[in-house]
């Protein structure tokens, strides 16, 4: 247990995790929602170094390196390497991503708004994937997810580019089956679904909230995969909130950034990631906590 985090949450969430099992009638019982196979295929882990760069933007010099940060992290078990070059640069920057693709060897997932600068970015930079975020100047994080949903015919001439460069598409959405309908309809490859509200109700241990959310969660993961669309899911987990997501079926590929770098202050980036992975594992067993 990491000294930041109370016991009484990872017990409300599992209490939450296991109280789906008695519902009858949101369709999300335990048993559906976890395979019959006792083990779900081995998830992926998109680590996000954006917070490694405002650490170093802090002092305006190079270190910490967040290139230095994501060969650490690949070495520690990261299945990917997620950065958000966002409109200020108030972490990454244009050369960190240039460093990123040059230097990596594994998938490297390009956080961008939808505009025209960051698209001749992602062009230039020709990433394995590209995951369009919503983007507010004031925000302190992305919150929220797109509106594919409002804003299609924007979106769209976006999607098509990137993906005419063979880039894969990510919408990062809402777990609303309306938001997935739209990301399908315009051509997506991927629907990342925000779990930040998830992360809210674990923080504030409301355990009904929490249990809400996973529902929500659990059945925007179905409907996106019967779409065809490949699920991933991010934005605000840790230790604590990791396994419940983790275990819904659907989602092959979780994105953390946040909690694993402040982590990375107490113990290091290395044990953080693989007591990150060790969760993801569990949960895809069906197993224990480590
Ligand atoms: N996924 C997306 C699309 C994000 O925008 C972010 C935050 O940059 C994350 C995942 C990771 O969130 P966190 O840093 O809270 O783990």
């Amino acid at each position: 247990m990491s000294s930041n985090e109370r016991p009484v949450e990872v017990n409300e969430i599992n209490a939450a995790w296991s109280r789906r099992g008695a519902s009858k009638d949101n369709g999300t019982r335990k048993d559906q929602v976890l395979s019959a196979e006792t083990r779900l295929p081995r998830q992926r882990l998109g680590v996000n170094v954006d917070h490694v760069a405002t650490l170093r933007n802090a002092r305006g010099g190079h270190h910490p390196d967040p290139i230095r940060a994501a060969h650490l992290a690949v070495a520690a078990g990261a299945d990917g390497i997620t950065a958000h070059l966002r409109e200020d640069r108030r972490h990454i920057r244009d050369d960190d991503m240039r460093r990123l693709k040059a230097e990596l060897t594994c998938p490297l997932n390009f956080e961008m708004a939808a505009t025209n600068e960051m698209l001749a970015i992602a062009l230039q930079t020709l990433p394995h994937a590209c995951c369009i975020v919503p983007e507010r100047r004031e925000e302190r994080t992305t919150e929220g997810g797109l509106d594919v949903a409002g804003a299609r015919n924007a979106l769209k001439p976006v999607v098509d580019q990137l993906k005419n460069a063979s880039i894969r598409i990510s919408l990062f959405i809402e777990p609303d089956p309306a938001q997935i309908d739209a990301a399908a309809m315009i051509g997506a490859d991927i629907v990342e679904l925000h779990t930040g509200s998830y992360c809210e109700n674990v923080l504030a241990v409301d355990s009904a909230a929490i249990q809400s959310e996973l529902v929500r969660l659990t059945e925007a993961a179905r409907h996106a995969d019967a779409r065809g669309l490949e699920v991933h899911a991010g934005h605000g987990l840790t230790f604590n909130s990791v396994e419940p997501v983790a275990a819904i079926p659907q989602i092959v590929e979780l994105n953390i950034g946040h909690f694993l770098i402040g982590e990375a202050v107490f113990s290091g980036l290395t044990p953080a990631i693989g007591r990150m992975r060790r969760l993801m594992d569990a949960a895809r067993s069906m197993g224990a906590d480590d």
